[in-house]
């Protein structure tokens, strides 16, 4: 018996029309700046390792490589200093680090998401769904439930919470919120990534030197976005369109980057390799992403790179032969700010368009009409997702 429901016709209803649209970005940071030139003698000083005299030498030269200029960090020498456990290599310290993490992300996450919305310019109960990302402070309810009373949001707020996911994750929630926002017409997406090192802050080890590698690039930082598709012309202004977004495991890449929450909080460990992995199976990744806008010229787009270490940018550049202005807004990040893991690449979406405006580039992408944004991660994961730049006028000031 035909139903009298047209259940294509309600889909089409639900669904919009347009791509999903970054409408807005902001970003914060806590106030302690710590200056990367200082930090070998700080880490070593507060965790009490100055009699490790090889290991610091080899700090100071990671440090050097970083190309990291400075980096924020919640935890101060004060609260270091009374919390002692937090600063051996391994003593039983999560208590501890939970007391900080689990307050203090969702208040960073405010102040970034605070930033983001009124850039945005409506109204904050014109939000409908919530994405919050972070790798420390599992908690119930979570990060998202205290975001959305600390915000004001409304209860009805459909909320996304992504724990414990590392460095990809930037580029996992937006192609979650380009899910939600397209198949859920007038869907406002907030999505807020906030990391804090407190979770792995520890002393030095001899026996895990890529522990001390993370301990020399990691920062904190919270960026948001709102996404949504179709913008109202009056009220929003587009800032990139993400037009596709695909996710990959690198094949023999097994165990490259782990991290495990223990007693003693989150630990890491990176392969030498990471950053070999990466370019060596970058090439696939972009030629599964452009061949549907027949792109294969990686100079002709702009590029997001996640800044997981100097290293990993280098060698992207190096074996697809890109111009050196092409890492501009990533190295730009990692150097200002460290990695802070999943923040990182909504800071360099950021960091693009304002520089784009300010140079009076045509479009928001540098100019240029198609870009790519990659999050690189545990596992190695990858996440890629293609962006179309707006022109730089269309993201001028929104008339309200
Ligand atoms: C850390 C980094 C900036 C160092 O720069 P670099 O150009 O590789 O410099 P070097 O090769 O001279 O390395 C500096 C020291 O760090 C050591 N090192 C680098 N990576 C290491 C790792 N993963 N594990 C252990 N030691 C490592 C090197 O052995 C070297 O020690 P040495 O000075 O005693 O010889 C760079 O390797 C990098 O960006 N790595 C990527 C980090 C990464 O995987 N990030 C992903 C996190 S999500």
């Amino acid at each position: 018996m035909a139903s009298s429901v047209d259940i294509a016709a309600m889909r089409e209803a639900q669904r919009a029309h347009g791509p999903a649209t970054v409408l807005a970005i902001g970003t914060a940071n806590p106030s302690n700046c710590v200056y990367q030139a200082d930090y070998p003698d700080y880490y070593f000083r507060v965790t009490k390792s100055e009699h490790m005299v090889d290991l610091k030498q080899k700090f100071k030269r990671i440090c050097n490589k970083s190309m990291i200029r400075k980096r924020y960090m919640h935890l101060t020498e004060d609260y270091l200093t009374e919390n002692p456990n937090i600063c051996e290599y391994m003593a039983p310290s999560l208590d501890a680090r939970q007391d900080v993490v689990v307050v203090e992300v969702p208040k960073l996450g405010k102040e970034a998401a605070v930033k983001a919305i009124k850039e945005w310019g409506k109204p904050k109960s014109d939000i409908t769904h919530l994405i919050f990302c972070t790798m420390s402070g599992v908690d119930m309810p979570g990060a998202d439930y205290q975001l959305t009373k600390l915000l004001g949001l409304r209860p009805s707020v459909k909320r996304f919470m992504m724990y414990q996911q590392g460095c990809f994750a930037g580029g996992t929630v937006l192609r979650l919120a380009k899910d939600l926002a397209e198949n859920n017409k007038g869907a406002r997406v907030l999505v807020v990534c906030c990391e804090i090192t407190a979770v792995h802050f520890r002393g030095p080890n001899e026996n895990h030197l890529d522990s001390l590698v993370g301990q020399a690039l990691f920062g904190d930082g919270a960026a948001a976005v709102v996404v949504g598709s179709d913008p109202d012309p009056a009220t929003e202004r587009p800032l990139f369109e993400m037009v596709s977004a695909g996710h990959t495991i690198l094949p023999d890449s097994d165990g490259a980057i782990n991290g495990h929450l223990r007693e003693v909080g989150l630990t890491f460990h990176l392969l030498k390799d990471v950053p070999g992995l990466i370019s060596k199976n970058i090439e696939k990744a972009l030629t599964q992403a452009f061949s549907p806008l027949g792109i294969t010229d990686w100079n002709s787009i702009f590029w997001i790179a996640h800044p997981g270490g100097r290293a990993i940018l280098d060698q992207v550049e190096l074996k697809l032969g890109l111009k050196e202005e092409k890492m501009r807004a990533s190295r730009h990040v990692l150097s200002e700010y460290g990695n802070m893991s999943s923040a990182c690449v909504l800071f360099i979406l950021d960091e693009m368009r304002k520089k784009s405006a300010e140079e009076g580039a045509p479009t928001t992408g540098e100019g240029l009409e198609w870009g790519v944004l990659f999050g690189f991660g545990p596992g190695l994961t990858v996440e890629t997702v293609v962006l179309h730049s707006v022109p730089t006028t269309m993201a001028g000031a929104p008339q309200h």
